[in-house]
């Protein structure tokens, strides 16, 4: 395999969370408090399991506490209302985050409004995504931060670059969008109700799939040297990690591309990091 092609996600958020590492160390010591996550999982999505460990052995490799509070699928919406009201309120906690997706008989929105702005970690609520669009990036949502810190890394030119997103949602989609039209690339957003899905791809100077299906990028959808982020993190056939790009496929013809595991998923959660020890600071008035 062209290793020069890579864009190894792993090796990077391995530096960033050396440097949280050394951050939270020198806020023990100086104020005797670790920073702190408080992760809600309700019912027991395997997905959902996963991600959330991974989460946990990240926070807890860098000295962040970490509490998975669990519930069964039954919860209402007004019991979850009112443990985030608590949460809310608890000074011990300088973070919080839902795991989504939630059970269909609450509703997320109403849920994610009501986490105290000062405590979203993952920046989904309407003040950080609103700030996010005007430019004042205080703290984004993890996935679109750490596409960005990836591309930055690897110094991939955004200016006058046509990017290809390929899905809307308000965790990836629309925030990655407004992001990189602030960095001055010209960007097309498809979804699922796209017409010609490839007629788009093929023009990306850089193609970023946030869609969830295995290897739905082949090589015919895509420009001789583009840039591909995969954000899809998918099972194939023989059960295998994949992403929504066809890898092997695609490789011969890619500038560059992250792969899937080691790309953006542990950029995701190196940005996560990040992001909890800017609210520690932020709640703590540092
Ligand atoms: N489910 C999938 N991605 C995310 C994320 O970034 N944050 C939360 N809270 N739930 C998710």
């Amino acid at each position: 395999m062209d290793k020069t092609k890579i864009i190894d996600g792993k090796m990077v958020s391995e530096l960033i969370k050396t440097k949280v590492a050394a951050e939270v160390i020198k806020i023990q010591k100086k104020h005797h408090r670790a920073p702190s996550l408080t992760i809600i999982q309700i019912g027991d999505n395997k997905a959902s399991s996963t991600y959330i460990k991974n989460k946990k052995i990240a926070c807890e490799n860098v000295g962040i506490i970490c509490n998975v509070l669990t519930y069964p699928v039954t919860m209402t919406e007004a019991e979850l209302l009112n443990l985030i009201n608590q949460l809310n309120h608890d000074s011990t906690i300088d973070a919080i985050l839902v795991q989504l997706p939630l059970p269909i008989h609450i509703n997320s929105e109403k849920i994610i409004h009501r986490i105290i702005t000062k405590k979203d970690v993952d920046g989904f609520t309407p003040e950080i995504l609103g700030n996010l669009i005007l430019g004042h990036y205080d703290l984004l949502p993890g996935t679109p931060k750490g596409i960005m810190l990836l591309l930055r890394h690897y110094q991939i030119e955004l200016a006058g670059q046509h990017v290809v997103i390929i899905g809307r949602s308000n965790i990836v989609g629309k925030p990655l969008a407004n992001l990189l039209i602030n960095a001055s690339a010209t960007v097309t957003v498809c979804h699922s109700k796209t017409k010609n899905l490839s007629f788009f791809t093929k023009q990306a100077d850089i193609l970023i799939s946030a869609v969830g299906q295995p290897k739905i990028i082949t090589s015919e959808m895509i420009k001789e040297n583009a840039i591909i982020i995969d954000v899809g993190i998918n099972r194939d056939h023989d059960n295998k990690l994949c992403g929504d790009v066809d890898f092997e496929n695609v490789l011969p013809k890619v500038k560059m591309i992250t792969p899937v595991p080691g790309g953006v998923g542990p950029m995701t959660i190196a940005a996560l990091l990040e992001n909890i020890l800017y609210l520690y600071y932020q709640n703590n008035n540092l």
